[in-house]
């Protein structure tokens, strides 16, 4: 078979994704170890036996609905391409908004970072790769995220990064920060969705908060203001649904210039609130 027939017989197969010709060449790429301009150039060349058995074994399991990601292994965020696995979230592109906001504020050149929640480090490390002067802790209450995102940087030999594990701010030595970022668990627990699409397959220890979706977000506006600077920032990555939750939440715990943003979709995705007393 050539690339092209396989390709073209598999992208008919997938109907039950929203992007079938995005994920059969990630996985038609991955199984060759070429990248995307390498199917368009050489779309008559054959694919072996072997590749062919294999690329169809994991077009059944994205037919099944795990996530391409998880099939091979990385997801691309921010200008990095981050390796991925089922003990964290795979990133979102939402995400980014997270980043560009953090970007953006007025911070001291060689600004302390704390990313509680980092996952696969995907925060932490775009950060790092566009502030090479800031001084970045990374942390994760799962050992296997924290070591997965440690991977990652060394990957992109990110130096200013550290990475640990933590349960929130439970390890994180008595020190300020300039900047916290976020994006904690927040779904509740009784959410459908997480018996849906790529949820499924995305561990509850990365998305679900309590009953109401809020304990983790409550805790770390809570604990927040005892280890940021004056004038430092918080920035948290939230639900849809939850701006208004969150805003209540930051003003309650004496912080000001709380202030919502929202995603390209319109949606209310982050909220930010300065430390100012
Ligand atoms: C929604 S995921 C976000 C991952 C990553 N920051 C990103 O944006 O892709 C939430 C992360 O918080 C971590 N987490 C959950 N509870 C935690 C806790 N008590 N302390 C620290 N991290 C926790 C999860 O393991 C998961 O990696």
């Amino acid at each position: 078979m050539t690339i092209a027939e396989l390709f073209q017989s598999a992208v008919g197969a997938n109907r039950l994704s929203d992007s079938p010709e995005l994920d059969c060449q990630l996985l038609l790429c991955f199984v060759l170890g070429v990248d995307s301009s390498y199917l368009k150039t050489w779309p008559e060349r054959q694919v072996s036996d072997d590749q062919s058995t294999q690329f169809n074994r994991l077009l059944q399991r994205r037919l099944d609905g795990e996530p391409v990601a998880y099939l091979i292994g990385s997801q691309g965020f921010w200008s990095l391409d981050l390796k991925v696995s089922p003990a964290t979230l795979i990133p979102r592109p939402e995400t980014e908004l997270l980043v560009e906001v953090a970007l953006d504020l007025a911070l001291p050149e060689q600004a302390s970072v704390l990313d509680l929640g980092t996952g696969t480090g995907a925060i932490a490390l775009a950060l790092a790769t566009e502030r090479s002067r800031w001084e970045i802790c990374a942390v994760d209450l799962q050992q296997q995220a924290v070591d997965l995102a440690e991977r990652n940087r060394q990957r992109y030999q990110l130096d200013n990064v550290r990475l640990f594990a933590s349960n929130w701010f439970a390890a994180i030595p008595a020190q300020r920060f300039d900047l916290i970022v976020s994006n904690p668990p927040y779904i509740e627990a009784n959410d459908p969705h997480l018996s849906q699409g790529d949820l499924r397959f995305e561990p509850a220890s990365a998305l679900v908060s309590g009953d109401d979706g809020l304990g983790d977000l409550r805790l770390v506006c809570t604990q927040s203001v005892d280890y940021l600077n004056r004038g430092g920032w918080l920035l948290l990555e939230h639900g849809f649904d939850q701006g208004a939750a969150v805003r209540e939440l930051l003003d309650q715990a004496g912080f000001a210039s709380v202030e919502t943003r929202r995603d390209l979709n319109g949606l209310e995705r982050l909220t930010l609130a300065c430390r100012s007393d």
